[in-house]
């Protein structure tokens, strides 16, 4: 895992969106992991900020999301689908038949998330997979005990994200209590990882998926199985670390390398 520790969230947001826009840059057919939430509210700004002033191209690149609440229809106000437009597609030159958000209200979530599946399969798999991380230590929706294996499924929401996501919603009784989530087992098969973390609230349970054991109870802990993940926090989410001395050395110092290879 590389941490990057950044000032604030504004930085952790401008290099997220870095790393976003150079994998665009580096492959125009990009297969792209997208996440919802407060976290990448930022990223995508900066995101539209890259399209708009150096013309960063969306118009071949597919996307996923990672959840939907079971229920909502996709133009729900507070659906991750509509979360997705207002805040990134309708800014961007993104082709809307290229765009994957799980279906909320479909008939048979069974049978959508086995298609859900077969999309990211057929697509070439996922090339870049931004995730946020809940309070439960969740990714995606995969909720504490939810297998590493785990393929795209419907999950129930655990106290505390229902609580969390209440916000969101006028009362804590109109937040769904099922979604359907891609798992942590879709999650590790995608080629590269791109965690964003921000505030105190998250501090805790950032020290616990980044220096904790490996347990299905902080799924986001799962990542420590994976080739290729990058967090980016800011200093707030990484206050709780043990190791950030360790962590930013690393950061600065990545030049040395070709020094060392060159001896
Ligand atoms: C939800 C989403 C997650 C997201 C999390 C954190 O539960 N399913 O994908 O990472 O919220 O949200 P926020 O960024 O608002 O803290």
């Amino acid at each position: 895992m590389e941490i990057t520790i950044a000032r604030s969230y504004e930085e952790m947001s401008a290099i997220s969106a870095g790393i976003i826009a150079r994998e665009i840059k580096r492959k125009h057919d990009l297969v792209l992991g997208l996440a919802t939430g407060d976290t990448p509210v930022g990223t995508y700004k900066e995101l539209v900020k890259i399209f708009k002033e150096e013309g960063l191209d969306f118009s071949k690149v597919t996307t996923f999301n990672l959840d939907e609440y079971v229920g909502l229809p996709p133009l729900h106000k507070n659906s991750y689908n509509y979360f997705m437009w207002e805040n990134l597609f309708k800014h961007i030159n993104i082709t809307p038949s290229k765009v994957f958000v799980p279906q909320g209200n479909t008939e048979d979530p069974e049978e959508f998330c086995a298609w859900y599946e077969a999309q990211i399969k057929k697509a070439g798999g996922i090339d870049l997979q931004i995730l946020g991380i809940g309070g439960d230590g969740h990714i995606a929706f995969n909720e504490p005990g939810s297998s590493f294996a785990s393929p795209t499924r419907v999950k129930a929401l655990f106290e505390q994200t229902i609580v969390d996501n209440s916000r969101f919603f006028d009362k804590k009784e109109d937040v769904p209590r099922f979604a359907i989530t891609m798992g942590v087992g879709t999650i590790l098969e995608a080629k590269k990882i791109l965690m964003i973390v921000n505030g105190k609230r998250k501090a805790d349970v950032v020290a616990q998926f980044i220096e904790g054991p490996v347990t299905s109870q902080i799924t986001a802990s799962a990542l420590q199985l994976h080739r290729h993940v990058n967090v980016v926090l800011d200093a707030e989410a990484a206050s709780r670390l043990k190791r950030t001395e360790y962590y930013n050395w690393v950061r600065d110092n990545k030049h040395l390398v070709q020094k060392e290879v060159g001896r």
